[in-house]
């Protein structure tokens, strides 16, 4: 695991959004795992820089997203397929239909959590996969329990992650109580993983994740059991690293 600090935002932004650039570069048919939320905003703001300037194609590429909101409309502004749209999708030469986000609105839910799994396998692995991390230690939705699925799976909200996303909702009422996932198992199949975080409210997670034992209450933790893992952090999601 390489562990990079940052102590401006700019240097983190560029850094992630070069290791994409990069991977584009000798393979403009890579296969793309992308998060929504605040920490990979900055990147993907990056990145359409960088793809105006000529200096990256997504024509060739395909993405997969972690996940969507149960019962959001697509079309709702914080469905995760919307941020996709607005913060990338729509910004560069990416074709759109080889963008995949979950359908959170499917009439058979695990079916669609088959099929996205199938999707995976067959044009999988994923090359780069970017995460970021909840305050409760979740990657993609999964949360911390007794046990973690391995596939596409439907999962119920825990309070504190319905708490934390109500800021893109008027009210916490609003903010769906489900969401469709990858798995911990689909996730740790990409070849790279790209973990970014930032911000003082994650440096408990963040040294949870990064230093103390591996187990399913800190679903990132899970992430010291892959080779090929690059962490990025600002100087408050890091400050409890010893
Ligand atoms: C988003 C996702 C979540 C977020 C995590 C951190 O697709 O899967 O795991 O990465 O909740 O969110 P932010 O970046 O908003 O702090």
């Amino acid at each position: 695991m390489n562990i990079l600090k940052f102590h401006n935002d700019e240097d983190f932004i560029q850094t992630g959004a070069n290791l994409i650039v990069s991977l584009l570069q000798s393979n403009p048919k890579a296969v793309l795992g992308l998060a929504t939320g605040s920490s990979p905003v900055g990147v993907y703001a990056k990145l359409v820089e960088m793809h105006n300037k000529g200096l990256v194609s997504f024509s060739k590429a395909a993405s997969y997203n972690l996940d969507e909101y149960v019962g959001l409309p697509v079309d709702h502004p914080q469905s995760y397929r919307s941020f996709m749209n607005e913060h990338l999708f729509n910004h560069v030469d990416i074709d759109l239909a080889r963008t995949h986000v979950p359908n959170g609105n499917a009439a058979d839910l695990d079916a669609e959590c088959l099929a996205y799994d199938k999707m995976l396998e067959d044009n999988g692995p994923v090359d780069l996969q970017i995460l970021g991390i909840g305050s409760n230690g979740h990657i993609g939705f999964n949360e911390p329990d007794a046990s973690l699925n391995s596939g596409t799976h439907v999962v119920d909200l825990l309070e504190e992650t319905l708490e934390a996303n109500a800021r893109f909702f008027d009210k916490l009422e609003d903010v769906p109580r489900q969401a469709v996932t990858m798995g911990i198992g689909g996730i740790l199949k990409a070849r790279q993983i790209v973990l970014l975080v930032r911000g003082e409210e994650k440096a408990e997670a963040v040294r949870n994740a990064l230093e103390g034992p591996i187990t399913t209450q800190c679903p990132a933790s899970l992430l010291q059991s892959h080779p090929n893992v690059v962490v990025l952090l600002d100087e408050g999601a890091g400050k409890w690293l010893k």
